[in-house]
């Protein structure tokens, strides 16, 4: 793409122009430089030669596989030409010479409605639509071609509307996701609905509108077909396979169940799906009033360095539309905030001194023209940079401190000691060691973080997509010095988050924007900047060693892991503490002695990402599984069986369980699947040299909510005058269903169908603390605290009506009708006085997970519940080019009572994807990577059949038997994969991701 507003003056000179180029670069860049030299030119004969000279360094950041930086600069040199050539071509049609081209006319059909608008030249489709047109179901998740989530339909064929000027649209017939029903929802949008095709939805609108255009072409695709049409837009939710499902059987599937009768293990379409797939779910970016500033965020472009700022006041005066620049000098309150309080450590501006390239030092706040318009590189700021270290050796190896009271850069160590490693590992028949390197990883959720931010009175409101808002609310208030109830979040529909999203992000500098003006603050982050600037996966160097007796059981382990925590602290020292609580697996390891370490670099900064660690740990201990079996000769599956924790045995933290063990059935459910494979593994291998076949299989656990400290939630509920059950749900829904798993959970508690509920949804100033959407907690705690508001509602209701707990309710036209075998009683509800909520009977109940702090030697009970998962890869091996092809993934996650068997399987599949990134493609490298289109993660095409199996082993404090299950479906695919990859081919690989060159490397290493 290349886009160029040009301004010609009576004479013909170029006086003004601007050029943006996209299709050779990862992201639009402008081309400054050039810019300046063709305005110095002018005259139209010397704009050929100027192009031709100019050398295009900007365009030059990467020279990787994607295109040589000569063939980026060739092509950028086409384009511009095109793109001006157009320019000009446009002028001499309208005849218009000496005229500005600020704003041009277009008239086109947009849903067959007819629409005129006046659209500056550069205008995306995709702003226009969702600016000018105030079609937000368009959704914007990169702006440079590379995630298909803008997709709108034009004269009928997909395209990236962010990638195609809506000057261009002159009469054409523009389609969007507000198309595509007519007063009800479409086949397409239903199949979706039903198959739980939509989690977080943000995806779901560029997928029903290409799907759509393919299912008009062709009303019967094949499964190929489907994902041929579809891989241009990222899911990374979904694990894509329900989106497949979902377009193949447009039309032919049965009714749902009844949401009515749906109480726990119905498998109904998510409460909240409809607004996703008919595309008007407001996301962050999709709601700002008319009178909003816009804000962008001067960032540090060096690792580290100290800055100072030159005169803002005369860079606000001399720009028309900017109305403030705020600093570090600005905040009112306390210039530091963090997900963990003791180590909060991060400023919301830098003062002075940023430690991370991608920092936030300054917002400017304007217009919404003034800030698309505003030229960063004249803002006054001089930079002095300084040394930096990227990875834990350099900021290991006697490298100044980052923070002054943390000695050698060690933000936090965790330890966990059980009987004594080093004797079990001598006496052990076997041993295997190894070590193993993992990259950062991002989240790469399809929404960038966005939002904005008014008063209401002495009340400062953010709407802003999140994870959670109650640490949002205080942090925010501590920043801006305002007392918490002084500050009220209200999360958005926020489009994946995967833990990234527990951490601030825009909310106090929309804040400080709106406090300080008085004006509503919007802010939405472009692709570049999330990417810089937000949590990543802690890249990791671990070691250990496993030792065996001659039967096969583990004796003892030992295991050490660095984790580069980046610049501040964030979730480090839940890492740090997590990983040697989970290093063992979900094995009896009666000997042990692990470390986890998080450290301070200049990096980006790591968080939380689905596992806090385990998915590294997990990598390092199931690889070193199969060589202990392949040493033993025992089969891999077995081993793991013979190993597996059982009721009554201890983990390596002390804790005793006497029941909900479930590791030993999800291995056992595996058996006929394992077997099943290594024969078809066989036969492949019998017929091909070249390529080879090879299964993989390890296993998960995974203990959900906090580490040994408190973490309650609070539901509330009540039954109102007009004979609604009003439900205040606090726990955030980023896509993983807590909006209709929980109200499963209380309608069953309560003896109500679902559809006599209403909903209040995450709101701090409405919605009780059901704490954070991470670790797995929201289905076991809220879920719990829902199970127990449900009952205490039901029981206020018996003891009013003085019935036993047989007794049915049921409510219909504002009455409650309370029945006991032949008795019945009917409740005039409006006759009856009402609490400040309006509710005739209400509850509210909090629960907490009976856990017990880790001593020193990282012993007690850090979790009152955990999950157990096993999964096994089928995988194929190019021996010659390295590339793996996945065959198939069978998962067995044993989830104690499977609440929404739909949604817990939307889950297992949205890990698996994510864990097929982790061990085959995704690799942030800082600094390069700030893009969808260098930094991969897996398409439609890259996630094979999956075969979900729910164990269903009943834990005593769970929610009816409930466990969580969202970290855990991740945390044994890529283990499972470089399992396969070395029975494939016997590479053992030590870097993730498995990437071709290393397992190209990894094979010829392996054969000496
Ligand atoms: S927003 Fe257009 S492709 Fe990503
Ligand atoms: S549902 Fe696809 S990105 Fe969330």
């Amino acid at each position: 793409m290349a886009a160029a507003r040009v301004v010609v003056d009576e004479a013909g000179k170029l006086s003004d122009v601007v050029l943006s180029v996209g299709a050779c670069s990862a992201v639009a860049t402008r081309l400054q430089a050039l810019e300046e030299r063709l305005r110095e030119a002018g005259a139209p004969g010397d704009v050929a030669r100027v192009i031709e000279a100019h050398d295009f360094a900007e365009l030059t950041p990467i020279d990787d596989v994607r295109g040589s930086a000569e063939y980026r600069r060739q092509a950028a040199r086409e384009i511009v030409l095109r793109a001006l050539g157009g320019a000009r071509r446009q002028r001499q049609d309208r005849g218009c010479r000496g005229m500005s081209m600020d704003r041009l006319s277009v008239s086109f059909t947009v849903n067959d409605e007819a629409r005129q608008v006046q659209v500056p030249p550069l205008a995306r489709l995709s702003s226009v639509l969702r600016d000018e047109l105030r079609l937000t179901g368009t959704k914007v998740g990169c702006d440079a071609g590379d995630c298909g989530a803008c997709t709108v339909l034009v004269d009928g064929a997909p395209v990236c509307a962010c990638l195609v000027p809506a000057a261009g649209m002159e009469g054409a017939s523009v389609r969007t996701v507000e198309g595509l029903a007519n007063g009800r929802l479409s086949a397409l949008q239903d199949s979706f609905l039903r198959h739980g095709a939509a989690q977080c939805g943000i995806c779901t609108p560029g997928l029903l509108v290409t799907a759509t255009a393919l299912l008009e072409a062709n009303p019967r695709p094949s499964e190929a077909e489907v994902q041929d049409a579809l891989g241009g837009v990222l899911c990374r939710c979904t694990g894509y396979r329900k989106i497949v499902k979902a377009v193949m059987d447009v039309g032919t599937a049965g009714a749902p169940p009844p949401v009515a009768l749906a109480g726990v293990g119905a498998a109904i379409p998510r409460l909240d799906g409809e607004p996703k797939v008919r595309g008007d779910d407001l996301f962050g970016a999709d709601e700002r009033p008319d009178d909003a500033l816009s804000v962008a965020v001067v960032r540090s472009p060096y690792w580290h360095a100290r800055f100072t700022f030159g005169d803002l006041d005369a860079f606000v005066k001399a720009h028309p539309g900017i109305i403030g620049v705020f600093t570090a000098a600005d905040i009112p309150g306390r210039n530091r905030f963090g997900v963990i309080p003791p180590f909060a450590d991060q400023p919301a501006l830098a003062d002075g001194t940023a430690l991370f390239r991608g920092e936030a030092v300054a917002t400017i706040a304007g217009e919404r023209d003034a800030i698309a318009s505003l030229d960063l590189s004249a803002f006054p700021i001089a930079w002095e940079e300084l040394p930096h270290a990227l990875t834990v050796a350099e900021a290991r190896n006697g490298f100044a401190a980052l923070h002054e009271d943390r000695k050698g850069n060690v933000l936090l160590e965790g330890t966990v000691e059980r009987g004594d490693a080093d004797a079990a590992l001598a006496s052990a028949a076997v041993t295997a060691a190894g070590s193993l390197e993992t990259s950062y990883v991002e989240h790469a959720y399809i929404e960038p973080e966005a939002g904005y931010a008014f008063m209401d009175g002495d009340v400062l409101v953010i709407k802003a997509c999140t994870q959670s808002p109650i640490m949002d609310r205080d942090d925010t208030a501590a920043i801006l010095g305002l007392p918490a109830e002084k500050v009220r979040i209200i999360p958005t529909a926020t489009g994946g988050g995967f833990g990234s999203k527990l951490d601030l992000s825009v909310q106090p500098l929309i804040g400080l924007v709106a406090l300080k003006t008085g004006r509503p603050a919007g802010l939405t982050y472009t692709r570049q900047e999330s990417m810089a600037s937000t949590t990543k996966r802690h890249p990791a160097v671990m070691s250990a060693t496993i030792g065996a007796d001659a039967e096969g059981r583990v004796v003892g382990m030992v295991f050490e892991g660095d984790f580069n925590t980046g610049a501040y602290a964030s979730w480090g020292p839940t890492v740090a503490t997590r990983v040697p609580v989970h290093a063992s697996g979900p094995y009896y390891t009666p000997s042990y002695r692990a470390l986890g370490r998080a450290i301070h670099t200049n990096g980006p900064i790591s968080g939380a990402f689905r596992g806090f660690g385990v998915p590294q740990a997990a990598l390092m201990q199931e690889t070193l599984y199969d060589e202990l079996a392949l040493q033993l000769g025992i089969d891999r599956l077995e081993f793991r069986l013979r190993n597996a924790l059982r009721d009554g045995q201890p983990t390596v933290c002390g804790h005793v369980m006497d029941s909900g063990i479930g590791i030993a059935a999800c291995l056992e459910a595996l058996e006929p699947h394992w077997a099943r494979a290594m024969n078809d593994a066989d036969a492949f291998n019998a017929e091909n040299r070249h390529r080879r076949r090879g299964v993989g299989v390890a296993s998960c656990w995974y203990g959900c909510g906090n580490t040994g400290i408190a973490n309650p939630s609070t539901i509330k509920m009540g039954i109102a005058a007009d004979g609604r059950v009003v439900m205040h749900q606090g726990a955030v829904d980023i896509g993983q269903g807590s909006n209709t798993v929980i109200p499963q959970i209380a309608a069953e508690a309560l003896g109500l169908p679902l559809d006599a509920f209403d909903f209040i949804y995450g709101d701090t100033a409405l919605t009780p603390d059901a704490g954070k959407t991470s670790g797995s907690r929201q289905t076991y705690i809220s879920g719990r605290a829902a199970e127990l508001s449900g009952k205490a509602l039901r029981e206020r209701v018996l003891r009013y009506a003085n019935v036993s707990d047989a007794a049915e309710l049921s409510l219909k036209d504002g009455k409650l009708t309370v029945r006991e075998g032949e008795a019945s009683r009917t409740i005039a509800l409006g006759d009856l006085p009402t609490d400040a909520d309006g509710f005739v009977f209400a509850a509210c109940e909090s629960y907490d997970p009976p856990t017990v702090p880790l001593d020193a030697k990282g012993q007690g009970k850090p979790y009152a519940v955990y999950g157990w998962g096993a999964q096994m890869a089928e995988l194929e091996v190019d021996m010659r080019l390295g590339t793996v092809k996945l065959v198939k993934i069978t998962a067995a996650h044993d989830v104690g009572r499977a609440i929404n068997p739909l949604l817990a399987e939307g889950q297992v599949e949205g890990g698996i994807a994510q864990g097929i990134g982790l061990a085959l493609m995704e690799e942030y490298v800082p600094g390069r990577t700030e893009n969808l289109h260098d930094y991969l993660i897996p398409t439609i095409g890259d996630v094979p059949p999956i075969e979900t199996i729910l164990v269903e082993v009943p834990d005593a404090e769970g929610p009816y038997g409930a466990k969580g299950l969202g970290e855990h479906v991740l945390i044994p695919t890529a283990p499972a994969i470089l399992n396969a990859i070395r029975d494939a081919s016997g590479a053992k690989i030590t870097k993730v991701p498995a990437t071709p060159d290393r397992v190209l490397a990894a094979i010829k290493a392996a054969r000496g």
